[in-house]
């Protein structure tokens, strides 16, 4: 039997279609390995947001190019949004690399896997979504939907609109069936994904439009989806039946990741987000409203070139006010082909440093204080498994998106009632309440 190793990097929309790449050497007849020492096929599913992501790459790829060298019949593919990005420019960094393909080609892997073709080859024209491979999920009660792909926003910062092209949704009725065929093989929880799932359904013919509020109610009608997640919304799309959904649908969690990115509307303007400092906190104020206990989350970028230390302060004034759960932060990284790479005025790494220790402090300090409103109470948890760092004790999660670890009985996919003890930044930790335990 043929074995493979996979290393996804980037975000989950790489997550996923590295599940439908398991899925397709699963039915190739390819068994999983823990070790790429121990593959036959060694393949990367990369990412390329940030240069970071670019520079780990390479280390990982060092070794892959020292095994082939090692074995020659081993085969190296490398998919995702690096490839994309520099296309048949991966072949030229790394020749020993046989096979290349963006996130549109997925399939094409297998296609190239069942050839006898002995040259390189690459695969970089957009040709569909990977919904209709196979899957190999990494927990049987938890999926990623793809519901489009590409991004059709200009922000002059990201390198994602030139990886993944234009945006092109799924028809309602696919997902609501792929949906369906997921909770009847036991998934409980989907995550919807998409660049920016607020505009969902803008693109698709006439007569057959359809938009995200509306595909939130037909997945939370579908029997036995407890609950639905999604990444990420866009704060110019979000609109106040996105919002409704979460206080009217049971499923729909009490969790909204919205991305801030700058809180000077100066910087804003020039990152091309086509919302303002009031427009975010107008989302805000909204969702606090119809959700008085939604956990809000977000991405921020520090050093954005032109970035003053007044535009700065009105970020940190922007965190203040909002106080999220939790929130990514980023230094600015110039990425190749976009706008912002481009723009005089780069903000000095050191700057750059500087305001992301003060953000990250900041926002350290909010999530463990936000996260002490659920001390007390008793929470829903979808339990996941064992806790990482005590075997004897059980993992899961709350609607907010905070990781739980607790004593208690209960089967990972169950939702089990949860007495919260105490909180960080990061974690609760509590005991089930087993007289409280909800039916699954
Ligand atoms: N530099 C730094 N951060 C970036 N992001 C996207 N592009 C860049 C970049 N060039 C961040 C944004 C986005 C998250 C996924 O990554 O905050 O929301
Ligand atoms: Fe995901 Fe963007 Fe990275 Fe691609 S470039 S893997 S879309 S984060």
């Amino acid at each position: 039997m043929k074995t493979y190793h996979l290393t996804t990097f980037g975000c989950q929309m790489n997550e996923h279609d590295s599940e439908r790449m398991k899925g397709m050497l699963d039915s190739l007849g390819y068994a999983e390995v823990g070790e790429r020492a121990g593959a036959d096929l060694i393949l990367f599913n990369t990412c390329s947001i940030r240069e970071k992501a670019d520079n780990r790459l390479v280390g990982h790829l060092g070794e892959a190019k020292r095994l082939k060298a090692e074995d020659p019949t081993r085969v190296v593919g490398v998919g995702g949004c690096w490839s994309q990005s520099v296309k048949e420019g991966v072949f030229e960094q790394f020749p020993f690399v046989d096979v290349a393909f963006g996130p549109g080609q997925v399939h094409r892997l297998a296609e190239f896997l069942t050839s006898d073709s002995l040259s390189a080859q690459g695969y970089f024209e957009f040709e569909g979504f990977t919904g209709h491979l196979p899957m190999k999920r990494e927990r049987d009660f938890q999926a990623w939907v793809q519901i489009s792909v590409g991004c059709n926003c200009a922000c002059s910062y990201c390198i994602v609109p030139s990886t993944r092209g234009r945006e092109v949704s799924r028809p309602l009725a696919e997902l609501r069936a792929e949906v369906e065929r997921l909770a009847a093989d036991g998934v409980r929880e989907v995550t919807l994904l998409g660049q920016n799932v607020c505009s969902y359904g803008r693109d698709l013919p006439r007569g057959a439009k359809s938009t995200f509020a509306e595909l939130l109610a037909e997945v939370d009608a579908v029997e036995g989806i407890r609950r639905i997640r999604y990444t990420s919304p866009h704060p110019k799309d979000i609109r106040e039946d996105v919002i409704a959904a979460h206080a009217e649908l049971d499923s729909v969690c009490e969790h909204i990741h919205l991305p801030l990115q700058s809180g000077s509307s100066r910087v804003l303007k020039a990152m091309r987000r086509t919302y303002g400092r009031e427009r975010y906190l107008d989302r805000v104020a909204m969702i606090r409203e119809r959700v008085p206990d939604c956990a809000l989350s977000t991405d921020i970028i520090a050093g954005f070139p032109g970035e003053t230390d007044a535009d700065f302060e009105e970020t940190m004034e922007v965190v203040e006010e909002v106080r999220f759960d939790s929130a990514f932060t980023f230094a600015f990284s110039p990425r190749r082909g976009t706008e912002a790479a481009t723009l005089p005025e780069q903000v000095p790494p050191e700057v750059k440093r500087e305001r992301m220790e003060r953000l990250v402090e900041t926002v350290q300090r909010h999530a463990t204080e936000r996260a002490q409103r659920f001390v007390g109470r008793t929470m829903e948890v979808l339990v996941e498994g064992p806790s990482r760092t005590d075997p004897a004790r059980l993992r899961g999660r709350i609607s907010h998106n905070k990781t739980v670890n607790f004593a208690g009985v209960a089967e990972p996919g169950e939702l089990a009632g949860v007495e919260i003890a105490s909180a960080t930044s990061t974690t609760l930790a509590g005991e089930e309440a087993l007289l409280a335990r909800l039916a699954g």
